[in-house]
């Protein structure tokens, strides 16, 4: 089965299908989902959507763009939810200079905080990190070491993708490594091991091709196999068999 690793259905883009949408999963391939956690307001509605929806499973954390008002009985309630059956991991946490919506030491400080709890609860961890290369590395040597990690939507060079997978963390591969310009990317599925890769939609958000631009979906994950399957000369069959071992490692999956 396919593993999406990485969706936000609470998102308001779904509101008008999302019943139907999540309902049409299985028919097309879908066996999980793992809902991400974007906002302490977002907590909520995922644990509902996993309550509701058996093959739904969620992460809960706070991205670094919403971390401005943070507080430690958010962690406390963050801890509880983590203790939750089908709440299977911490994030998304980390860092992103792109927006730089908050200070790098606030971001830092609640990434690394998100980080320690996390750790205390046992819980994999599902990395955000963009233009924070060297920062990300840094912080996940010091505080992430031996814990169950993905870095999702992965974008930084082939080499920093092998240290992580020599650290034992997952790539996180989506839509964007359907984009002809996407060279780096696609360099980076070829020199990394299929053992190491997950896929992920962040829908709403990064629609592979064909359907660039439009609402993401977890329906569209055949064509990322596709493509990691074309990088990687192996089956579809193949990238879909690994990648859903992956997912499970990763996430303390069982099997269905
Ligand atoms: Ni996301």
């Amino acid at each position: 089965m396919i593993i999406d690793t990485h969706a936000h259905y609470d998102d308001g883009q779904f509101d008008t299908d999302r019943e139907e949408l999540l309902r049409s999963m299985h028919d097309g391939g879908i066996g999980m989902i793992v809902n991400a956690g974007s906002t302490v307001s977002s907590w909520e509605k995922i644990r509902e959507l996993t309550e509701k929806y058996p093959f739904v499973y969620g992460a809960v954390g706070v991205h670094p763009d919403e971390v401005g008002s943070l507080t430690e009985e958010d962690m406390e309630r963050m801890e509880r939810l983590l203790d939750l059956d089908k709440i299977v991991a911490a994030g998304e946490v980390g860092l992103d200079y792109y927006w730089d919506n908050e200070s790098h030491d606030i971001q830092k400080k609640w990434f690394i905080r998100q980080l320690e709890t996390a750790r205390k609860k046992d819980m994999p961890v599902i990395i955000h990190s963009r233009e924070a290369a060297a920062d990300t590395m840094e912080i996940m040597r010091e505080y992430a070491s031996g814990m169950r990690a993905v870095i999702h939507c992965y974008s930084y060079s082939a080499e920093m993708a092998e240290e992580y997978v020599n650290m034992g963390y997952y790539i996180g591969i989506g839509g964007v490594v359907t984009f002809k310009n996407a060279k780096k990317l696609k360099n980076v599925v070829v020199k990394i091991p299929l053992s190491s890769i997950v896929l992920e939609t962040d829908c709403p958000y990064l629609a592979p091709e064909p359907y660039r631009g439009r609402r993401n979906c977890s329906l569209y994950l055949p064509y990322v196999a596709e493509k990691i399957a074309e990088l990687k000369e192996v089956s579809v069959e193949e990238v879909v068999r690994q990648t859903e071992e992956n997912s499970r490692k990763l996430y303390g999956l069982k099997s269905q």
